[in-house]
């Protein structure tokens, strides 16, 4: 496929470029299957996934829980590896760096996760964390420590007088604004961030998703936002891409795969949201049995809850095409009507 009426595409100012990228885990064997010799499997968590993500723009990736979505961002800076595919960043192949040219390509590209705890150390102050971040990367100039840490915590919403505590002494918000201080602290351009307000509650997540906008609009930072609830996706993506088994089913605009959804996955999803439209009352859209990842099936993934089910779905894997500008469905059957619509 050409890139032509992807999302994400340009000529001139993509900054990440994701083609055929696949990840399998090796699936240990039961003692039964070894004595069997049954042969060794890889649950394939991501499977040819393309896309392009343009200088400033931030693209939202959602999907049930175990569609790929960690897999995915982990890949993009090798906290995953790979096994097929090509991820170029800015022209580099991150398929192919290591040692410094790799530490290099991770303060480009920097991380925040669900869990804070994650990329802060419970032993050191914030304020030490904020400045370590900068050091490394020699981005502090002598006798302005205090300045550095003061400028990163109230760029994220914190007063400096909370430098002095450690990581257990914050609210989980004010702990998630600290690991967002300490990513943005190395100068990126680009954040991935994974469910990072999915372990906080909805009033704190409206902050920590303000200040992601607020953020996006000053610094004009370019950023994959990675959450299993679309509302919030809604808020802060100018492109989402939908995930299901592995597979990218539909990517497009907000306005198109939100407001104007084509494959029936992202259409269930839409309708069963909490908050639904009035018309959308009823019985929740998908029935049928979620495959195994361990033993898909031939054909689309979707097939087994799919209401449009037809002979070709379950025999040949449709392919992610444009169906307009800006907008890929992974669907054989298409466009579908759609009488929902954005809330
Ligand atoms: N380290 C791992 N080893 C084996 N299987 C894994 C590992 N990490 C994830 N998986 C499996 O890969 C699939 C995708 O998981 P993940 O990328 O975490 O999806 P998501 O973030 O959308 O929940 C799931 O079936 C999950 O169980
Ligand atoms: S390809 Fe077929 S089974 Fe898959 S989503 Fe489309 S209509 Fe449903
Ligand atoms: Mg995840």
């Amino acid at each position: 496929m050409t890139g032509a009426g992807r999302p994400g595409d340009s000529t001139k100012d993509v900054l990440l470029r994701v083609e055929g990228l696949t990840k399998g885990y090796p699936v240990r064997r039961t003692l039964g299957e070894r004595i069997r010799r049954v042969p060794a499997r890889r649950l394939m968590a991501v499977q040819n996934v393309s896309f392009e993500v343009r200088q400033r723009e931030v693209m939202g990736i959602v999907g049930e829980s175990g569609s790929g979505k960690t897999t995915l961002g982990r890949s993009l800076v090798r906290l995953v590896d790979p096994d097929e595919g090509t991820v170029l960043f800015d022209g580099v192949n991150v398929r192919a760096v290591d040692g410094s040219d790799l530490r290099r390509l991770r303060r480009r590209v920097q991380m925040v996760f669900q869990d804070p705890f994650t990329s802060l150390n419970p032993r050191m102050t914030v304020g030490a964390a904020i400045l370590e971040a900068g050091k490394v990367h020699g981005l502090v100039e002598t006798g302005r420590h205090d300045e550095f840490v003061s400028r990163h915590m109230e760029r994220v919403g914190l007063t400096a007088t909370l430098a002095d505590r450690r990581p257990r002494q914050l609210s989980g918000g004010q702990r998630q604004r600290v690991a967002i201080a300490r990513a943005l602290a190395v100068g990126p351009d680009m954040i991935i961030a994974d469910e990072p307000v999915s372990a906080l509650d909805v009033s704190i997540q409206a902050q920590i998703i303000n200040l992601f906008r607020d953020l996006q609009d000053r610094l004009g930072l370019t950023m994959i936002f990675i959450a299993h609830q679309l509302s919030v996706v809604s808020q802060v993506a100018d492109t989402v891409a939908v995930m299901y088994m592995g597979r990218i089913v539909e990517h497009g605009t907000l306005e198109k795969v939100f407001g104007r959804p084509e494959h029936p996955y992202t259409q269930a999803l839409l309708a069963s949201r909490p908050d639904p439209n009035p018309r959308h009352k009823g019985d929740p859209p998908l029935r049928g049995d979620v495959p195994s990842p361990l033993d898909l099936p031939p054909g689309c993934k979707f097939a087994t809850r799919c209401p449009f089910v037809e002979d070709e779905c379950r025999q040949v894997e449709p392919a992610l095409e444009g169906t307009e500008p800006r907008h890929l469905v992974a669907c054989h059957v298409k466009p579908r009507p759609w009488e929902g619509g954005i809330s």
